[in-house]
């Protein structure tokens, strides 16, 4: 048990993107958007690198090793479900998210209006006030137009009387 008072998380993910498949970034459906994820779960790409950092801050592993990408019973699965059994392994842990920043590379569409409700939606997973999360929006200029990447930092704060010391 880490007595650390404060870890730093790091997650990152990437989908191939193919017309007429839907796209879900943190949780809100993205409207409008020609490509989605091609995907065995929901191919939500900030939520899987949302999961990944609090599993990393704290030396768990990645999500692959609790939902793996083979697993018939995952297949098309909501990504929130993974976001809150990461929240469950790092309480278990005796820590709680602080703050999350996340970047989303993705040329199209624009996300700029929604971004409040992603912060919103990936807030509300987290048990955290809105303005605990940053969100940041960049293209590829043209590089990878049939592709999602995201990048997530989390910062997980002990809670008192957890763990060690
Ligand atoms: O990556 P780039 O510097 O070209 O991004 C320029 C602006 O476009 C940024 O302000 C970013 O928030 C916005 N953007 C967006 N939706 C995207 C990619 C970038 O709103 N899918
Ligand atoms: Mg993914």
């Amino acid at each position: 048990m880490s007595s650390l008072p404060f870890r730093i998380g790091f997650g990152e993910d990437a989908h191939r993107l193919e017309a007429g498949l839907p796209l879900v970034l943190g949780g809100v459906p993205i409207p409008h958007a020609e490509l989605g994820a091609v995907a065995h779960s929901d191919g939500d790409a900030v939520l899987h690198a949302v999961a990944d950092a609090l599993l990393s801050g704290l030396a768990l592993g990645d999500i692959g090793q609790y939902f793996p990408d083979t697993a018939a019973e995952w297949a098309g699965m909501d990504s929130r479900v993974i976001v809150a059994r990461a929240l469950e392994l790092v309480a278990a842990r005796g820590y709680v998210p602080g703050n999350v920043a996340v970047v989303v590379t993705l040329d199209r569409p624009k996300l700029g209006p929604l971004r409040a409700d992603i912060a919103r939606s990936v807030a509300g997973l987290l048990n955290l006030p809105e303005s605990e999360v940053g969100v940041s929006f960049k293209t590829s200029e043209g590089l990878a137009t049939a592709h999602v990447q995201t990048r997530v930092t989390a910062l997980l704060v002990r809670t008192p009387g957890s763990g060690e010391g």
